[in-house]
């Protein structure tokens, strides 16, 4: 039922928004234009406003409680590392990181078996990047236009969308390709085997045109995620990888978002059984309980490394109650089939699901996805595909859609046009409808800004 009152908010809740809006400096916004929403709990798939008003969250946040709020393994887990030891410096061993290393080691493909901690997702990138590049001893890296790699300085230049420009050094060494997206085609391709061909043929002609020499490594979401969810075409990592093989060139996998269960599998490389050199990765791997990121290391690149000083570092590198987090969080992954049920939930509810949406609702151009990762790309005239907002703005139906979502208490992802539904991998049937019913009564709201026959 679609609740229209205006909530109460509690009084703590109205002084947490006070200070809110006195003191605290948002990411990615005008700072005058906001209005938090004031979360004071949540568990499983569900949050809680400061009005008491009850969320279903297909957002995960920001695709990051994998495991839903508050899962008591990795709460106790957390809770007991703190009266243990909070914290030691990173050059010292300590039996938790040391314990997160080997279980991350353990579900990367074979020969990557070491891992280097950082704090997040943009670190993991730029250390990755460093490895590469004096791996190699090549300086430039190729990235996908239509990607998202983080906000720090060489993370945010290998980023392929409009978050990048402010930041655009032109000079950071970073050159970009178009990746495979049959919906959009870049390449004027009509099937999933003509996309996958021509998207291969043109990084080939760019690592041509750019110098094979010149390359130290090429960086890519597995499943790009932000930029739209889009599963790549059979053979295009194994392509990558061909290529990468080459000419020397260094496959970094940006795992980031779609690691840690998302896809139905423990990474999503192993949908299609590739190898890269270096698997970057952050947020599912404590479901962002305690933040930590990582790098997965190859056995040659760490061997580079083995008499020559890396030249990297952070001070909370390994922080012990992020690994224990990370610890528990792989431990109740394992142990409670959370990755089987990302898998299948997203074969026999959400994919069927959102399919039987877009039957109902013409404004669903396509709907994309595999585990608890799905895009709807909205449009607003099938024929023609034009989005429902422009590329890098939003539109008056994209915000009306998101409003009408939030009062049918239904916490969506949205980017552009499109809207994501990315709820944790513990999703029950049961909510995993509730929240499809939801989006179906939001997508009818919208239908007049449908203009296509
Ligand atoms: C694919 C990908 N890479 C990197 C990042 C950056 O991670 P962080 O925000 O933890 O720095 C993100 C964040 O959303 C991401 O989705």
């Amino acid at each position: 039922m679609t609740d229209t009152t205006e909530p109460t908010r509690s009084a703590s809740g109205a002084r947490t928004f006070e200070l809110d809006r006195a003191h605290v400096f948002h990411s990615w916004s005008a700072q005058a234009r906001l209005k938090p929403m004031v979360v004071e709990r949540a568990e499983g798939s569900y949050f809680w406003d400061d009005a008491g008003r009850r969320y279903l969250d297909f957002s995960s946040q920001l695709v990051f409680t994998n495991i839903g709020h508050q899962h008591p393994a990795v709460v106790a887990a957390i809770r007991d590392q703190a009266e243990r030891l909070c914290t030691v410096a990173p050059q010292h061993a300590n039996d938790q990181r040391s314990e997160a290393a080997r279980l991350i080691a353990e579900l990367a493909p074979t020969g990557l078996e070491k891992v280097f901690f950082t704090n997040g997702g943009a670190e993991a990138i730029e250390h990755a990047t460093r490895m590469a590049r004096l791996h190699t001893g090549r300086h430039k890296v190729l990235a996908a236009y239509r990607s998202y790699h983080g906000a720090t300085s060489t993370a945010i230049n290998l980023t392929g969308d409009p978050r990048r420009w402010p930041s655009d050094t032109g000079s950071a060494g970073v050159v970009h390709f178009w990746g495979p997206f049959p919906y959009r085609s870049s390449f004027y391709s009509t099937t999933d085997e003509e996309e996958c061909e021509r998207a291969l043929a043109h990084l080939q002609q760019v690592i041509a045109f750019e110098g094979p020499q010149t390359i130290a490594a090429i960086v890519l979401e597995t499943v790009p995620g932000t930029a739209g969810i889009m599963p790549p075409p059979e053979g295009y990592l194994a392509g990558v990888r061909e290529l990468c093989d080459r000419f020397g060139i260094v496959y970094i996998a940006d795992e980031v978002m779609a690691g840690f269960g998302r896809t139905g599998r423990w990474f999503a490389l192993d949908h299609w059984g590739v190898r890269p050199d270096l698997i970057a990765f952050a947020k599912g791997v404590t479901s962002g309980y305690v933040p930590l990121g990582g790098v997965v290391v190859s056995d040659e690149i760490a061997a580079t490394f083995a008499e020559r000083v890396y030249p990297g570092g952070l001070t909370y590198s390994g922080h012990p109650l992020a690994c224990a987090a990370a610890v528990a969080t792989i431990t109740a992954m394992h142990e409670e089939g959370i990755v089987e049920n990302a898998d299948r939930i997203g074969r026999e509810v959400l994919g069927p699901g959102l399919r039987q949406l877009a039957d109902r609702h013409p404004v669903i151009g396509e709907v994309r996805g595999l585990g608890v990762f799905w895009a709807l790309e909205l449009v607003a005239d099938r024929a023609t595909r034009e989005p429902l907002a422009p590329y890098g703005g939003t539109s008056p139906a994209m915000t009306e859609l998101v409003s009408a979502c939030l009062l049918r208490g239904l916490v969506p992802f949205t980017n552009y046009n499109r809207l994501h539904v990315v709820p944790p991998c513990t999703i029950g049937d049961e909510e995993a409808k509730e929240g499809l019913a939801a989006l179906d009564d939001a997508l009818a709201t919208i239908g007049g800004h449908y203009t296509g026959g």
